[in-house]
């Protein structure tokens, strides 16, 4: 499994603050069956993280020259995770930006409280670039992006959603769990990785993460979310769709929620 949405990298954002940190998360993600990470430190115009493209590109060769001494066999590649603001295209077209592995495909987190007004037009500059956003963790935003009908909208005009593994796994409350299952269920996800930061966030265990979507959204749509997509985004090649989700499965996922939160 490929996780292209992961704080790696030491000292960039409030990921790892250390060099020995990152090296034990790097171990702890292959050990739970990771074999390639995309670090994408945060990137908050005006908001205390801005690593640049050379920095983050010169710690990714550090950490792999390091990695390869210590015999952790897992890869790493650049990128960012992009906080969306009326700077974000400019940033783009200035080449401020990473893209995850220098591909068509841009990791962009929106505000958690609010729907702002430019995530249409944004998403649809991006796409006019030429370039794939792919929508970081919305079943954690407390902002209605989904009941909205925003959400939607941006994934029917291209879109992607990532959503994170500690949301389907239930790390990140009830809440966030049934958000990330209806978007499931609405065929509105394309990508599942960790977000971790640090030891904050870590998949400890993929295997976990696999048999939960396997039982709720069935084995092919389960390869498309952790294996096929990844690759894919990672190669610039195009994603696969999911498929629909069985009801029954659905509505059983859902009714356990209710029972175990009551
Ligand atoms: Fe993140």
């Amino acid at each position: 499994m490929i996780d292209i949405h992961c704080h790696i990298l030491d000292e960039v954002d409030d990921g790892p603050q250390s060099l020995d940190e990152s090296i034990e998360l790097c171990r702890k993600l292959k050990d739970a069956g990771i074999t390639g990470i995309v670090a994408t430190p945060h990137f908050i115009d005006g908001g205390g993280y801005m690593p640049t493209p050379q920095l983050i590109r010169s710690k990714v060769g550090n950490l792999k020259k390091v990695l390869k001494e210590k015999d952790i066999d897992i890869n790493i590649y650049s990128g960012m995770e992009v906080f969306a603001d009326y700077n974000t295209i400019e940033r783009v077209k200035n080449n401020d930006i990473l893209t995850l592995n220098d591909s068509r495909y841009i990791l962009i987190e929106f505000a958690m409280d609010i729907v702002p007004k430019y995530a249409s037009s944004l998403i649809f500059s991006l796409l006019v670039e030429g370039y794939v956003p792919i929508i970081a963790h919305p079943e954690r935003y407390t902002a209605e992006y989904r009941k909205s009908g925003v959400l939607k909208d941006l994934v029917y005009n291209g879109a992607l959603v990532q959503i994170n593994s500690g949301s389907i796994l239930g790390d990140h409350g009830k809440r966030a769990q049934k958000e990330a299952l209806t978007l499931i269920n609405e065929e509105m996800v394309h990508l599942v990785s960790s977000d971790s930061h640090g030891a904050h966030r870590l998949l400890d265990n993929k295997d976990n993460l696999e048999v939960k979507l396997i039982k709720f959204c069935g084995l092919e749509n389960t390869q498309r979310l952790m294996y096929t997509n990844p690759l894919m985004v990672l190669e610039n090649k195009d994603i696969e769709y999911l498929t629909k989700v069985k009801k029954s499965f659905f509505l059983l996922e859902i009714v356990k929620n209710i029972r175990y939160s009551s």
